[in-house]
């Protein structure tokens, strides 16, 4: 079967692309494009004072923060040539980290007029937008307002707003109002990332979530994207932390020697509550049990999603998403699953995140459309990454080819690295 070269809206590639251009998680995957600065963490503009605060040292150290504009971004990419093509959001939070020295409360008018003018400058340099992270303390603070200033500068670029909700626990549909007036006031439209229903008291939530979405579409233009797992993963948020779900920890500053093992075993280990545990391990990375198969299902089929793998490609023991999202859609939930047709599993990797993006001349196999393209088995496409072994090649993907050029070929990097970097595109143009 050969298909549009998936496109992974949802990813903190960001420094990586730079850092590591082969990209072997993506292209072995069939991904020929990936989409960064999501989730209010961009490594551009970025200018640090220190380390990075969390959550955007998920995206690198101190000295992978190299890049105070966007436009050094775009060239330190050009420059990379990495071998998928890269199109960027600017992160609120890293915004807000440029010109607060305190994360933890609204911004200043004076600061916010600073963020609207640096995120003006990456938008004349073709970001694609503007993306939340709220969820986070670290932009938690900033009220809807803050927000809605930012937003209103997107329009004259057709800029997209996109949104890790301020909650996905029992106040989802809330933090859902909240963004899509964000959205509506500044006249955008909105993605919702990762949508999900997190929590056990939160599940079986995601029928009326989607009601809610299906209502708020019809007076304006809203999307989500969202990953096919149960699990969830990030740094250790000690607000999360709790005995209903199982919590896997990935990597710890505090407690090295911990990683790998679950949240339970360390407290016992350590004789202490599941808090303190969480305390002492920080700065730390965890996958969380978080979600109902159901709820996860239900999302995924929905008409309005679209596929974003939200890797963490700087995780030692990563989420198995980053190796194994979008063969495990044709794999396990197409094939296996039946729970939708393969046009349709290749629709929302490809097609439609095309166009949400305005990614000109992608996405479809076109003439006149650039060739990226993946060539795959559908009876044998699969994830193998697993959370126990989480960095392994999907198998059944045949070959890649990102801009004409063969980068992957019978389960091998070719070396070809003939990525670019995407500027954001006005109607009107391309696609
Ligand atoms: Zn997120
Ligand atoms: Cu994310």
């Amino acid at each position: 079967m050969l298909a549009p070269g998936f496109i992974d809206v949802h990813t903190h590639d960001d420094t990586n692309v730079i850092r590591e251009p082969m990209c072997e998680p993506k292209i072995s995957q069939g991904v020929t494009t990936v989409i960064v600065g999501n989730c209010g963490i961009s490594a551009s503009p970025a200018t640090l004072d220190g380390e990075p605060p969390d959550p955007m040292n998920l995206l690198g150290r101190r000295q992978d923060f190299q890049y105070p504009t966007f436009r050094a971004y775009v060239d330190a990419v050009e420059c990379a040539k990495p071998a998928v093509n890269v199109a960027a959001l600017v992160g609120h939070t890293t915004l807000r980290n440029n010109v607060m020295n305190d994360l933890f409360r609204p911004a200043f008018e004076q600061e916010i007029s600073s963020m609207k003018q640096t995120l003006v400058e990456a938008l004349e340099e073709g970001a694609l937008g503007l993306s939340s992270g709220l969820a986070y303390a670290s932009a938690f603070d900033a009220p809807k307002e803050e927000l809605m200033s930012l937003v209103a500068e997107l329009h004259p670029y057709d800029g997209i707003y996109t949104t890790h909700l301020r909650s996905e626990f029992e106040a989802i549909l809330h933090a859902m109002q909240e963004a899509y007036e964000t959205a509506k006031s500044g006249d955008v439209p909105l993605v919702i990332s990762h949508l999900k229903c997190a929590g056990a008291g939160n599940w079986g939530r995601m029928t009326s979530v989607l009601a809610d979405l299906d209502t708020a579409v019809k007076k304006q233009d809203i999307a989500c994207d969202c990953y096919p797992y149960t699990a969830s993963s990030s740094t250790l948020d000690l607000n999360q932390v709790t005995d209903e779900i199982d919590i896997f920890i990935t990597w710890s500053e505090g407690l090295p020697d911990m990683a790998g093992k679950t949240l339970k075993d360390i407290a016992n280990t350590l004789n202490v509550s599941l808090h303190e545990a969480a305390s002492r391990l920080q700065p730390a990375g965890a996958v969380y049990h978080c979600m109902a198969d159901d709820d996860v299902e239900a999302v995924l089929s929905h008409r309005l999603s679209m596929v974003g793998s939200d890797g963490l490609p700087n995780d030692p023991h990563p989420h198995p998403r980053l190796w194994g999202a979008f063969p495990r859609v044709l794999g396990h939930y197409c094939r296996e699953k039946e729970l939708f047709d393969l046009e349709t599993a290749v629709h929302k990797m490809t097609g439609m995140s095309a166009t949400r993006y305005a990614l000109a001349n992608r996405g479809f196999i076109k003439a006149g459309h650039f060739a990226d393209l993946v060539l795959f088995n559908p009876k044998t496409v699969k994830d193998t990454a697993t959370f126990s072994a989480p960095k392994q090649k999907a198998t059944g993907i045949e070959s890649v080819w990102v801009n004409g050029a063969l980068a992957w070929h019978q389960g091998q990097h070719t070396g070809r690295r003939e990525g670019r970097f995407l500027k954001r595109t006005t109607k009107g143009e391309g696609v």
